[in-house]
């Protein structure tokens, strides 16, 4: 079997192609993400499986990198877009359909009645109501549409209604809907508070609607069950879905803002009420969500050319549970997790990759119920099974159920996966007894954690609400292999202990003080793979560590923002290899990135940044596009490096390092000149043409002290032994200087060579710390002019070094 290369490591997020914005679905992945995995863990030709598989993202990422997937989802809204982007598209018939529908309505006599305005500016008493805007019951703005208006003139603007206007607004309730709409009560959840009901005015789905709207939104559903052909059936219902919830009581207007008059959200991922009310005509609603930008048409062309053919599909019948046909792309059915032992043999799934409900977090089957209520009408197979969800739910589900739910269907992926097969889960909730039932879960199943992998979401959403503390949006991919039982390991001091240990290296790695969001992102991942159980964790490794306040951490203050900072009490103590703060270190990698591509994209940087600084040291994606904006020019999608005084300093850096190693040569020693500055170039050759040693691997540094060393700008090397070691501070942080070298014994000489320029700057340095370490690694100083005297010299010996050589 082929060997797979772990991805250990954060990935880039991509911008999403319109399939995926085509329908709004709840905690949606990053695709690219997700299918570089797909692609990484299931062997060509292989299975792969989500069973939590919400948008069908993960399916159709499968099939775009030629795999198969299962891909299978409680919620029947999974099947339902399977089956519509798996359709074939004939946009001819398609619009023929469409504009059946839209032209039927558009005579018809009560939308006439009801949606039809005269406009101001002409006096066409066609016009239509694009939208009808209320305050407390009241209506106070009418968004207009005139298709009669000239041409170069907007033809859509907002006016306050007129007394008829309102009169008729009063009078919804008398319109009477003939055609069939769905009657069904909202059901016994929290999802539908007390408040909820009496905002809406009604405890029916149907009051979601007013009756203006409902009577449009009945009209085209029925009209779609209509439409002979069950592929552009499908398509429209689908655009049907895409606009049912844009018209309810629940959509709000946005606030003022260049042309957002006439658009609405349902954004929360929850049923909401609020004073103002937008009322948006689903008729117009339904003719964008099928035609133009991000529509049906643009997602159904997209899908063809983003997979490269449309996918084969077979439908999981639950009646049937024998058929084990493998004739398909994306096998997918409306699953329990706890009954897909009966429908996938026992280890015959290669990878499982799946993103399980987090919690309490989202309400799936409530929030989709809005638009299941409806297809159920077209197809039984999409009535909702509320009590299978794993989930929690004030007074329904409580944490206990939802573990025992979650453990049969974890228990169950780890009978069908192949033996030593992989699982990745993604996980995040800000609730610690949550994840600990999630690692208990894992681990009682049967799977080992392997490694568990930070990943910062570009895009806000789902996990943004989950995160601790409400930052930045983040999840956690979280790798397991299935492999015999792991113990949980119960030791509270051993626990402890743990946690002070890696608490200390994350921040003697980082090597600056560290906020306490980044720490507890670092720690989490370290420690759900060690196997211990956190339960209380969050109280806890606040706690644990707060005991060492004072001796080991101090917590400083971070520029009057809230939020203390934590660093050492005694720095030196505990970085055992200094090297530059991180901050300074990542900097320099975007620099040295931008220099060598001059156009880059911010996930170019962010990719490079992520595989170099990962888990606890990977910094805030906002950072580094501080950086980008210091040192380089945006230009399109495109960061253009500046160059300018950036490049002048590294041209000046490079030349005294060309300088120093003619000095030292002259001397007699054996020169080495930093890692990263060989491949700087200086009179047309690259500096390493100038230095005799290239390696410092004959000094038995041990590895971890070799990486730093071999970073110092240059050193002078005589029979074996280093003699010298130079920092050029032409323009970086002093501070950050002479960590690198004080990783040489404080026998060796250590000097910072400075550009006269900064000669008042440096020596009005006050800090202590910087001075003590200064004193005691054996630093002296030099500036560039008094280096130019020593070249000039026709013989030179370390005794004329000391002439020019400050001390502190
Ligand atoms: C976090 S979402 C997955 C979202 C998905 N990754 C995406 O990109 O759209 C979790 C999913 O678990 C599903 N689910 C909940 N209980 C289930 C059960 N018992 N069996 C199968 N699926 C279930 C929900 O319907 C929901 O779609």
């Amino acid at each position: 079997m082929k060997k797979i290369k772990d991805i250990n490591f954060a990935l880039v997020e991509d911008t999403r192609p319109p399939i995926y914005t085509a329908m709004k679905y709840w905690g949606k992945k990053p695709h690219n993400i997700w299918r570089e995995y797909i692609k990484n863990y299931t062997p060509e030709y292989d299975l792969f499986l989500d069973p939590f598989a919400g948008s069908a993202m993960s399916a159709f990422e499968a099939v775009k990198v030629g795999r198969k997937a299962v891909a299978f989802d409680l919620n029947p809204l999974t099947s339902f877009l399977i089956e519509v982007f798996c359709s074939e598209f004939d946009k001819r018939k398609f619009f023929e359909e469409l504009n059946k529908i839209i032209e039927e309505i558009e005579n018809d006599k009560v939308y006439k009645e009801y949606f039809h305005i005269t406009c101001r500016k002409c006096e066409n008493t066609s016009a239509v109501a694009q939208s009808f805007k209320w305050e407390k019951g009241e209506l106070y703005e009418i968004g207009v549409e005139c298709s009669n208006c000239e041409k170069n003139e907007k033809n859509r603007y907002l006016e306050k209604p007129t007394e008829a206007d309102k009169n008729k607004s009063k009078k919804l309730h008398k319109i009477k809907i003939s055609e069939w709409y769905p009657e069904d009560e909202f059901y016994n959840s929290p999802s539908f508070s007390a408040n909820f009901i009496e905002c809406i005015g009604g405890n029916h789905f149907y009051d979601l609607w007013t009756n203006r709207n409902l009577y449009v939104i009945s009209k085209i559903f029925n009209k779609i069950l209509q439409v002979p052909n069950i592929d552009i059936k499908k398509q429209l219902l689908l655009g049907f879905v895409k606009t049912i919830h844009l018209c309810t009581k629940m959509s709000v207007p946005r606030r003022e803002g260049a042309n957002r008059g006439f658009s609405t959200s349902w954004g929360r991922s929850a049923y909401i009420c609020s004073s103002r009310q937008m009322e948006m005509n689903p008729l117009l609603v339904f003719f964008g969500s099928c035609s133009g930008k991000q529509s049906v048409e643009s997602s159904m062309v997209d899908v063809k050319n983003y997979l490269g053919k449309t996918p084969k599909i077979f439908y999981v019948d639950k009646s049937n549970k024998s058929n084990r046909t493998k004739n398909f792309d994306i096998k997918y059915g409306i699953i329990d997790i706890n009954t897909i032992a009966d429908f996938i043999d026992e280890e015959s799934i290669d990878f499982i990759m799946t993103d399980p409900p987090y919690g309490g977090l989202v309400q799936y089957l409530d929030l989709s119920t809005i638009w299941l209520i409806w297809l159920k009408k077209f197809d039984q197979r999409f009535a909702p099974n509320y009590e299978s969800e794993i989930t929690i739910k004030n007074n329904i589900q409580n944490l206990e159920t939802y573990r025992i739910k979650f453990q049969n269907g974890i228990k169950n992926l780890f009978k069908i996966l192949k033996p030593n097969g992989k699982i990745v889960f993604t996980f995040h909730n800000k609730n610690i007894k949550i994840w600990n039932i999630f690692l208990n879960v894992v681990a009682m199943s049967g799977f080992n954690i392997e490694k568990v992998i930070h990943q910062q979401n570009r895009r806000t959403g789902e996990s943004n609400v989950a995160n601790p503390y409400g930052t930045s949006a983040t999840d956690f991919y979280i790798r397991c292999i299935k492999k015999p039982m792991l113990h949980f390991k119960t030791d509270q001091a051993e626990f402890e202990h743990y946690i002070l240990q890696k608490t200390i290296s994350i921040i003697a790695q980082r090597n600056e003080p560290t906020p306490y969001q980044i720490l507890f992102n670092g720690l989490l991942a370290e420690i759900s793979s060690a196997g211990f159980n956190i339960e209380d964790f969050d109280k806890n490794i606040e706690q644990i560590l707060s005991v060492h306040i004072g001796t080991i951490f101090e917590l400083k203050n971070n520029n009057g923002k809230s939020g203390k900072y934590w660093w050492f009490k005694n720095p030196e103590k505990y970085i055992k290899y200094p090297d530059k703060k991180l901050t300074d270190r990542v900097e320099d990698t975007v620099i040295s990135f931008l220099r060598r591509k001059v156009s880059v994209t911010l996930d170019e940087v962010l990719g490079e940044i992520f595989v170099k600084y990962p888990n606890g040291l990977t910094p805030d994606i906002k950072s580094i596009d501080y950086i980008l904006r210091r040192f380089a020019n945006k230009f399109g999608g495109k960061w253009i490096y500046k160059g300018g005084e950036v490049e002048k300093n590294f041209t000046e850096h490079t030349e005294m390092l060309y300088i120093l190693s003619e000095i030292g040569k002259k001397i007699g020693y054996d020169v080495y000149i930093g890692k990263r500055e060989q491949s700087e170039n200086y009179n047309g050759k690259k500096l390493l043409k100038y230095a005799d040693i290239l390696k410092l691997d004959k000094f038995n540094l041990g590895q971890e002290k070799k990486n730093r060393v071999e970073m110092i700008d240059m050193i002078w090397i005589m029979n074996n032994n280093i003699e010298y070691a130079f920092e050029v501070e032409n323009s970086t942080n002093f501070t950050s200087g002479i960590q690198r070298a004080s990783n040489l014994d404080n026998s060796i000489n250590k000097i910072m060579v400075l550009p006269n320029k900064r000669k008042e700057e440096f020596l009005n340095i006050k800090d202590p710390l910087f001075i003590e370490g200064f004193k005691k690694c054996n630093w002296g100083y030099i500036f560039y002019d008094d280096i130019l005297k020593l070249k000039s010299l026709k013989v030179i010996s370390r005794d004329n070094i000391n002439t020019f050589l400050g001390h502190l």
